[in-house]
């Protein structure tokens, strides 16, 4: 089916206490291993992208690449940016085929965050994609994002109360809740409690960044508050370079490129499905035909 706007399914999966993965593709193939996986579990998916990728491979391919994943595919395929600071890439993506994007200005003063939301949203409204926005500041490192630990800063409620409501049709909200992005120093502290606070006030469907590394009670109690959208990239990124080198670790001597392509994208597709079935999406499917 054509590729389609994430905003209708993550407000399907709130409603319904499941979520829907969110991996960011690196390439190709890992996108290949990203929807393949879906189609297996019969589960709606989310394929994004960091705007380091996007200037690497360009806008055209990777639209291109996932028009036709999400064509020949029977499950619903949504094609979204990962934070972007640049309204100007916002608007090229769009224009090039992205179903939804994010902007994030989580290090900018709230008000001005909340302007340039707004402008993205109202872009973003008029070309007829989802938004996802964020407030607080998301530790560690995502691509070209860095958060210094002592910068990371949780979302305060009443500013997240106040940013949802100027954007009634965002598709997703990122509050800061304690996760961060790339693999986890330590235990993660999330503060379960604002995330209550924040989903019992808003209906909005909210994102949890910083996948990779959370245990499956702290998936389950994320998402039973209303986390719709559940991202993983670093994890994904390590299983794209580990597909080749254990295989050549296995097979010194393979010099054969296909079988090292095969073995990547299995790797990442077994991540993939597991995740989707922890997350509750299997088989959801064919109650978005409508979405
Ligand atoms: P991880 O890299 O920690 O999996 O986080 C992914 C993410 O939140 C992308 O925005």
């Amino acid at each position: 089916m054509p590729l389609v706007s994430m905003g209708p399914m993550l407000r399907h999966a709130r409603a319904n206490g499941y979520a829907i993965a969110a991996y960011n593709m690196i390439d190709y193939n890992s996108a290949r291993a990203i929807v393949d996986a879906a189609v297996a579990k019969a589960a709606p998916v989310i394929v994004q992208v960091s705007v380091k990728t996007v200037r690497h491979w360009g806008y055209a391919p990777i639209a291109g690449w996932l028009r036709m994943l999400a064509d020949e595919a029977p499950v619903p395929v949504a094609l979204h940016l990962d934070h972007c600071t640049d309204l100007d890439v916002l608007r090229r993506c769009i224009e090039a085929g992205w179903t939804s994007v994010m902007f994030d200005g989580s290090a900018l003063p709230f008000e001005k965050n909340l302007e340039m939301s707004l402008q993205a949203y109202a872009m973003t409204q008029r070309a007829g994609v989802g938004l996802e926005a964020e407030i607080g500041a998301i530790g560690g490192v995502e691509d070209d994002k860095v958060v210094d630990e002592d910068a990371s800063r949780l979302a305060d409620f009443d500013e997240c109360v106040r940013f949802v409501g100027e954007m009634p049709d965002l598709a997703v909200f990122a509050p800061a809740i304690g996760t961060a992005h790339g693999f986890y120093k330590g235990e993660p502290n999330i503060a379960y409690d604002l995330l209550e606070r924040i989903t019992a006030a808003l209906p909005v469907p909210i994102a949890l960044h910083g996948g990779t590394g959370l245990s499956e009670e702290q998936f389950r109690r994320c998402i039973g508050y209303g986390c719709g959208k559940v991202n993983i990239s670093t994890m994904h990124k390590r299983l794209f370079i580990e597909g080749f080198t254990r295989l050549k670790a296995e097979k010194p001597t393979l010099e054969e490129p296909l079988p090292f392509i095969a073995a990547q994208h299995n790797a990442m597709a077994e991540d993939v499905a597991a995740s989707i079935d922890l997350f509750g999406s299997a088989g959801r499917a064919a109650e978005l035909s409508d979405v």
